[in-house]
């Protein structure tokens, strides 16, 4: 093989390692996805946590979903309209978070209710503006 063709071949590597990297980033899902990914594991969590009275758990995803709440990909998703549900959520999950140190179940339960409703009521709110209403 001569030089020129052996610079044609790595050149035509590294094209296909720079295209392979492009396809791998452009697979990653946006930021704001990947914190409701994350979110929706947790709040999972949360509710394995409460029905078995893991507090180490229950303690463990609240504050990770607290700590989801200050993520700037979260941060950017906040309207004026969405701040309340917002609010509310991160009250919600003030609650969870006193409960599991406290180990009261009955406080624990309804925290998690609550929680969970500000997930649906902030989704329902958007749908509800994309709809124009
Ligand atoms: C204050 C508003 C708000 C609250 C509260 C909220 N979300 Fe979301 N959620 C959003 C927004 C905004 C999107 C759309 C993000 C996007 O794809 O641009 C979304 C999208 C999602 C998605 C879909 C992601 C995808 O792949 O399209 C899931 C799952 C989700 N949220 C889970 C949850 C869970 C679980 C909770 C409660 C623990 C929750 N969300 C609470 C605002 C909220």
């Amino acid at each position: 093989m001569d030089k020129a063709s052996i610079r044609h071949r790595s050149l035509g590597c590294v094209l296909l390692v720079v295209l392979l990297g492009m396809q791998a980033a452009s697979a990653q899902p946006p930021p704001a996805k990947e914190v409701m990914r994350q979110k929706l594991a947790h709040a999972q969590a949360v509710l394995g946590a409460v029905v078995t009275s893991d507090w180490t758990a229950l303690g463990r995803e609240s504050r990770a979903l607290m700590a989801l709440t200050k993520d700037p990909a979260w941060v950017a998703l906040v309207t004026p309209d969405t701040r309340h549900r917002t609010d509310s959520f991160v009250l919600a999950l003030q609650d969870l978070i006193s409960s599991a140190d406290r180990r009261n179940l009955d406080d624990a339960v309804m925290a998690e209710v609550s929680m969970n409703l500000q997930c649906v009521r902030c989704h329902q709110l958007m749908a509800r503006q994309k709809r124009g209403q």
